[in-house]
């Protein structure tokens, strides 16, 4: 019979962070006591001046299409942040304001790449990077990192896959899902490298502001030398809590924006118009600042109790992560155990395990490129965290 349905997208991997978000949901909604630690979104209400500057909008009728690459006001203060904050010299030309960061990586990998093409991310990696990846017609080539570099590609390791059909070197800083953070130096090496090898650098920023232990932020899109070749990912989902509101943008040079600009036209057209009108106001608005540090200050508090929680079950081992607001502990020595004399034999089953009979939730390491990891996500009251911690510790025990 003809087959009336799409190959790609039939074989394409649906996002196991929603569908374990919305398995969750699904129980606490038939009154199922569940924690969950799924959530890749902060638990804080979007700041009030940003929300009044959204109803603003509205009330003024900001309700018709936008430039197709943003409100022009909104490119500015885009560019001027990327000046002031991170560094990076550019200009509105250099930026197109997205539905949410995650359409900007769709929109810079649809831009750059073609059949064939090689993009590099490590693993474990954010679970959209393969499929956006193969989405482009390009291929994911993976490394696979380790606790030894806090799950960070090493210089040594990149050079290793580096190939003439390489074209980006994708990845997070902060990391989802480890949380860890690329140093200066170690993003200095890496500028080097795609300097000499000319490929594109993709940097997923969208955590920069969710930093602990004094880490610094550094955006290699600010390195002069490969100015041209970095594509600077961000967005206001999580900084600001703004992860509905679906506004992010991706900051690159003309040629790569003029090809975005044409596909997003095609596409989707404009970011919300109301959406836009509320990120201007909550890039310039100094209030922000304020809202920001405190959210921060709340989510480094969460780490610190959960991660001693982690550190205090036998056998498990954590890095410390230094941003973002996920944990990833590393748990192959559980795997192999039993409960009720039935074998948990990997991740997968062992998050089947929690959520059936711990009533915990969190994402397993699978769908990242882990099998040894899983995913608790921060994001949630301290309340919450405080149960979630006790069932953590009890479904460990529990198994023989
Ligand atoms: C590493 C990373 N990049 C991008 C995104 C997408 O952000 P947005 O909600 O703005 O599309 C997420 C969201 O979970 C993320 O974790």
């Amino acid at each position: 019979m003809k087959n009336l349905y799409s190959k790609k997208i039939i074989n394409l991997s649906p996002s196991p962070t929603l569908k374990l978000n919305a398995l969750a949901k699904e129980m606490k909604d038939n009154g199922i006591d569940v924690v969950g630690l799924t959530a890749g979104e902060p638990d804080f209400p979007t700041p009030t001046h940003i929300k009044r500057a959204a109803m603003y909008a509205i009330q003024e009728n900001y309700s018709k299409y936008t430039a197709n690459c943003g409100i022009i006001e909104l490119r500015k203060s885009i560019a001027l942040k990327l000046q002031k904050e991170n560094n990076i010299t550019c200009n509105h030309e250099n930026i197109i304001v997205t539905n949410g960061a995650k359409h900007a990586i769709y929109n810079a990998l649809q831009s750059i790449c073609n059949k064939g093409d090689e993009v590099i991310i490590g693993a474990p990696y954010w679970v959209s990077y393969p499929e956006m990846i193969k989405l482009a017609d390009a291929k994911p080539i993976i490394i696979n990192t380790n606790e030894k570099t806090n799950y960070k590609v090493t210089i040594q390791q990149l050079k290793k896959v580096i190939s003439k059909k390489t074209k980006a070197f994708l990845f997070s800083t902060p990391s989802n899902p480890t949380g860890n953070v690329y140093s200066e130096d170690e993003l200095r090496e890496i500028a080097a490298i795609a300097k000499k090898y000319n490929f594109f650098i993709i940097a997923d920023e969208i955590y920069e502001k969710l930093l602990y232990d004094g880490a610094k932020h550094f955006s290699i899109g600010s390195i002069l030398d490969v100015k041209d070749l970095v594509l600077t990912v961000n967005g206001l989902s999580k900084s600001f809590a703004m992860t509905g509101w679906r506004l992010g943008y991706l900051c690159a040079n003309k040629n790569i924006i003029q090809l975005a600009d044409k596909l997003q036209g095609q596409m989707t057209s404009n970011a919300s118009s109301i959406s836009q009108m509320a990120a201007i106001e909550a890039l310039n608005n100094r209030k922000s600042g304020e809202v920001i540090e405190a959210m921060r200050k709340v989510f480094e508090e969460r780490r610190n109790y959960l991660f001693d929680v982690i550190s205090s079950i036998p056998k498990i081992t954590c890095t410390k992560p230094e941003g973002a607001f996920f944990l990833f502990p590393n748990v192959s020595n559980y795997l192999g155990k039993k409960f009720n004399g039935k074998i948990i034999k990997t991740v997968d089953a062992l998050g089947e395990y929690f959520l059936n009979e711990v009533k915990l939730a969190f994402v397993p390491g699978s769908g990242f490129g882990s099998k040894n990891c899983f995913r608790i996500s921060y994001a949630e009251s301290m309340e919450s965290l405080k149960i979630a911690g006790e069932r953590l510790i009890q479904g460990f025990k529990n198994l023989k």
